[in-house]
């Protein structure tokens, strides 16, 4: 079977059936349609995703670890049988609103707040389920944000590319224009008074920033010394690893990158032009 992409050591591609869990993390859900953790999104192993975050995509070691620690402070529990694991849940239970998850992603549509005559509905609704509720984002009064990317929002960012990429005929997205596309869906925020928190806020530039370090190519400073476009994502990347949650066609393992890295870019984004 093909993996979708031009290398063969990687595992195929299976797209999500209904009964897999998935979360708003575009990078996990990769990760599960290409069987790097459990197919059904799972029960994940804090050792299995350790590896296949340094695997796929060169995160470091300690940013490895600190964001599956992030993961199990959110879904994590101790599994029994048949001896005791510490295991990350669900994907879908990472979903949680405003716990990691939070409003102005840029391709998930925002929480929806539960409307009354609904609560009913899912009263009965067992916390402890893996899945998310038939068709909603709350359950017990808790908001779970969409998993699945939003292709109106998906549209909005590729026509934010803007960039010369160097091996597309199609202009990619530059750190101007993911900046541009990061403040655009902050001011879509409504009401303001709903603004993102500064810990969301921190979030949010980090996740563009791991955007740009992950699928990126090129050098991160556009000054004019630099005869290139910049660190530039193309459009086909943007379709393939936010859009239908695969690695692209053309993957290669990216530059490695941590802590240290994501932030310094994350504040280049925030200087860019
Ligand atoms: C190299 C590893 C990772 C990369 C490149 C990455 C990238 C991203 C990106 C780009 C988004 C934003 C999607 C959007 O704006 O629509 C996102 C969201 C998210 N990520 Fe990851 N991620 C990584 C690892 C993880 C891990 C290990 C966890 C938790 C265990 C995690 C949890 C989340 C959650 C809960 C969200 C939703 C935040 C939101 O509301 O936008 N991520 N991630």
């Amino acid at each position: 079977m093909s993996n979708g992409t031009s290398n063969p050591s990687i595992p195929p591609f299976v797209p999500p059936g209904p009964t897999d869990s998935r979360s708003p993390c575009p990078a996990l859900n990769v990760l599960a349609n290409h069987n790097y953790i459990p197919h059904n999104g799972l029960d994940i192993s804090p050792l299995q995703l350790i590896r296949a975050l340094q695997t796929v995509y060169n995160a470091s070691l300690p940013f490895s670890i600190f964001i599956t620690l992030a993961g199990l402070w959110t879904a994590g529990y101790i599994k029994w049988t048949p001896w005791p694991k510490l295991r990350i849940r669900s994907l879908h239970a990472l979903a949680a609103h405003n716990v990691i998850e939070h409003d102005a992603s840029l391709v998930h549509e925002n929480a929806l707040p539960i409307h009354p005559s609904l609560k009913s509905t899912f009263s009965s609704y067992d916390s402890k389920s893996p899945y998310p509720p038939p068709s909603i984002s709350t359950h017990q009064g808790k908001l779970f944000a969409p998993t699945s990317p939003s292709p109106s929002l998906l549209a909005a960012l590729l026509s934010d590319c803007t960039t010369p990429h160097p091996t597309s005929p199609h202009p990619g997205l530059g750190m101007s224009d993911i900046k541009r596309a990061r403040q655009r869906r902050d001011k879509a925020i409504s009401p303001p008074s709903t603004k993102l928190d500064f810990i969301h806020e921190a979030f949010a530039w980090g996740e563009s920033a791991k955007i740009m370090c992950v699928l990126g190519v090129g050098n991160f400073d556009d000054d004019d010394d630099n005869e290139g476009s910049g660190r530039v994502v193309s459009a086909e990347r943007i379709k393939a690893w936010l859009g239908e949650e695969r690695l692209p066609d053309d993957w290669t393992r990216p530059e490695p990158f941590g802590i240290l890295k994501t932030n310094n870019v994350k504040g280049l984004i925030q200087k860019a032009a």
